[in-house]
């Protein structure tokens, strides 16, 4: 019995589309961008990739292309620490990090100097340095609860940290380095910078595929309620989660990405990219060659043509 002839549910209905999408824009994946290198252990993935995966809010997932394929996850993680840092002293945690756009590249040193070291949002660099400090101080282990949740959420025990990448980040982490000192001397971090800068390597070293990060993500389409039927979060937690994807979640083409997509996003320098359809799904497109913002070309036109083709965005 093929999945079509089975009865239908959101995943199944989508997968057609998905088909469609691939098709169309799986072969172009690599034409454009450019894989990112001041990682270096990222320069070496393949450009041409491309993972398309839905995941509905029964829990069922389907994929298309290399939606299985283990991928560096990157600045994805960062959807995942806030949720996990605003549920303990969330009204402590926004006196530390705003939650405006930036307007200026993931890595930008010049506002948190004009801002008295207050970061602008959660997802750039600077903000997700504070969300780590602060999941450091509340859970002692910023990193394992991140890879926690994502293991429980995406119910693959082998979801795990990849030394290699967090190494090779390390390694070339002076920009990170200078962005934790910078914040540190305005007295924003609780924790020594060393230890802020290796769980923040950590947690964005994790590598998932696509069918694991769309059902890691379902929380958030789900309104917070967990795999489990638990709450992570509450309602208006989650719907400011989301809310601060769409407006931040692509860095200085957010609003390219609010254009084109519709939907809350939050895209990572590994090339994928997980959006979320409140009360319906979650999808995850994967595909390594970026755009000069740091997302994936070939990921934001697969969830432009999905969100043009289905008319499934939160508009
Ligand atoms: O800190 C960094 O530069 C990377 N670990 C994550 C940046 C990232 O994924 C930005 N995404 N587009």
């Amino acid at each position: 019995m093929t999945v079509e002839e089975l009865p239908t549910t959101e995943a199944r209905r989508l997968l057609p589309v998905l088909r469609e999408i691939a098709d169309e824009v799986g072969p172009r994946a690599g034409a454009e961008g450019r894989v990112a290198d001041y990682i270096p252990a990222l320069s070496e993935v393949d450009p041409t990739a491309f993972g398309l995966a839905v995941a509905g809010v029964d829990g069922e997932v389907l994929g298309v292309g290399e939606s299985r394929t283990p991928f560096s996850i990157q600045s994805v993680s960062k959807a995942f620490s806030l949720a996990l840092a605003l549920g303990a002293d969330a009204e402590a945690l926004w006196r530390r990090v705003g939650r405006e756009p930036s307007g200026n590249p993931f890595n930008s040193l010049v506002q948190l100097e004009q801002e008295d070291g207050i970061p602008r949002n959660p997802f750039i660099n600077a903000g997700a340095l504070v969300v780590t400090d602060h999941l450091l101080t509340t859970t002692g282990d910023a990193r394992g609860a991140v890879l926690e949740l994502l293991r429980a959420e995406s119910g693959n025990p082998r979801v795990d940290f990849d030394a290699s990448v967090a190494r090779s980040e390390a390694a070339r982490g002076d920009r990170n380095a200078a962005l934790a000192h910078f914040m540190a001397s305005y007295g924003n971090l609780r924790n020594p910078v060393a230890d802020v800068l290796e769980h923040y390597f950590w947690q964005c070293s994790i590598a998932m595929s696509c069918e694991d990060l769309a059902a890691a993500g379902l929380f958030l389409a789900r309104h917070g309620l967990r795999g489990d039927g638990s709450r992570l979060l509450d309602r208006s937690a989650a719907k400011r989660i989301n809310s601060i994807m769409l407006t931040c979640g692509a860095y200085d083409a957010a609003g390219e990405f609010a254009f084109r997509v519709g939907l809350p996003g939050k895209s990572g320098v590994g090339g994928g990219i997980l959006a979320v359809v409140p009360g319906r799904c979650t999808l995850c497109v994967w595909s390594p060659a970026l755009d000069r913002h740091g997302n994936s070309v070939a990921g934001v036109e697969a969830l432009d043509r999905f969100t043009t083709l289905t008319g499934l965005s939160v508009f």
